[in-house]
C-alpha cells in the first residue's frame, strides 16, 4: 500500500490517503493542545504512546463486539485505518467526577458514580465543542436515532471493557471521550483511546496518569505517558 497525499491535519494526528480508497494512514504527532487550543505544547514520545495504546485497546474492543477502524500498525506512530467519515459527536462517559463535570456542577473530583454517565458534545472547534443533548443532535441531523442507539450500546461495552482492562493495570478509568465514524454505512469506533482522551488515576495513590498532567502543569508528563503504555502492554 502506498501513502499518498495528506488529507487532514488535526491537533494530534495527520491523516493520509492511500492508493486504496477504503483505507487511510494515521500518523500520530507529539503536539499537545488543551482548552480548545489555547494551551499548546509538545509531549515527547506521545505520538507513539497514543498510537500503540489505541491499537492494543481497539483490538481488545473488537473481541468484545465493538467494530473499530483499526487495520494494521505500520510503525510506532503510523497505523492503517478504515476510511471512516467521522460523526461530529464526541461521546463522553464518566465513572467518577472530574474535569468539566466537577466544574459545571460545582462538586469535587473523585465522587464515584453508582452508574456511569453518558453525554455528547458537538465536535466543533469554532463553538468550543459544546455539550449537546440527543434531540439537538437529531434536530441537526448529526446522526440518526438508530445510529445513536448503536453508539450508546457500543459506548457501554467500551466502558465496561476498559474499566476492567485498566484496573488490571493498576489504573482507574475516571472518564473518557470516544468518537465514531461511518464505514460502509455502519457505525464503527474510530479516533483514539489514549492518555489524551481518558482520565486514568493510579489505583493506589490516585495520581493523575493522563493529559491532566499537561493541562494542569503537574510535571512528569512524558514519563507518565511512558508509564501508562508500559502498564497497558504488560501481559495479564
Ligand atoms: O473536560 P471533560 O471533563 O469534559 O473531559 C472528559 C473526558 O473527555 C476526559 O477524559 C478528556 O480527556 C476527554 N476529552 C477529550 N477531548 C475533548 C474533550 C474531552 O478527549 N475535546
Amino acid at each position: 500500500m502506498k501513502k499518498l497525499e495528506q488529507l487532514y491535519e488535526g491537533k494530534a494526528k495527520k491523516v493520509f490517503k492511500t492508493d486504496d480508497p477504503n483505507l487511510y494512514i494515521v500518523d500520530y504527532k507529539d503536539d499537545a493542545t488543551a482548552f480548545n487550543g489555547e494551551k499548546k505544547g509538545q509531549i515527547a514520545g506521545k505520538g507513539a504512546v497514543n498510537n500503540v495504546m489505541s491499537n492494543i485497546v481497539f483490538q481488545l474492543l473488537e473481541q468484545k463486539g465493538v467494530p473499530t477502524h483499526f487495520v494494521e500498525q505500520l510503525s510506532d506512530r503510523e497505523t492503517v485505518v478504515k476510511a471512516v467519515k467521522i460523526l461530529p459527536l464526541e461521546v463522553i462517559m464518566r465513572n467518577v467526577s472530574a474535569g468539566s463535570f466537577a466544574k459545571r456542577y460545582g462538586v469535587e473530583e473523585g465522587i464515584v458514580f453508582d452508574k456511569p454517565t453518558f453525554e455528547f458534545s458537538y465536535k466543533n472547534d469554532d463553538l468550543g465543542d459544546p455539550l449537546m443533548c440527543e434531540s439537538h443532535a437529531l434536530a441537526l441531523g448529526l446522526a440518526t436515532e438508530e445510529q445513536i442507539a448503536t453508539i450508546k450500546k457500543y459506548a457501554a461495552i467500551v466502558n465496561d471493557t476498559l474499566k476492567e482492562f485498566f484496573l488490571d493495570k493498576g489504573l482507574k478509568l475516571i472518564d473518557f471521550k470516544i468518537e465514531f465514524g461511518l464505514y460502509d454505512g455502519e457505525v464503527i469506533l474510530a479516533d483514539e483511546v489514549s492518555p489524551d482522551t481518558c482520565r486514568l488515576w493510579d489505583v493506589k495513590t490516585n495520581e493523575k496518569m493522563d493529559k491532566d498532567r499537561f493541562r494542569r502543569d503537574l510535571g512528569n508528563v512524558e514519563e507518565t505517558y511512558q508509564e501508562v503504555l508500559k502498564r497497558v502492554k504488560k501481559a495479564d
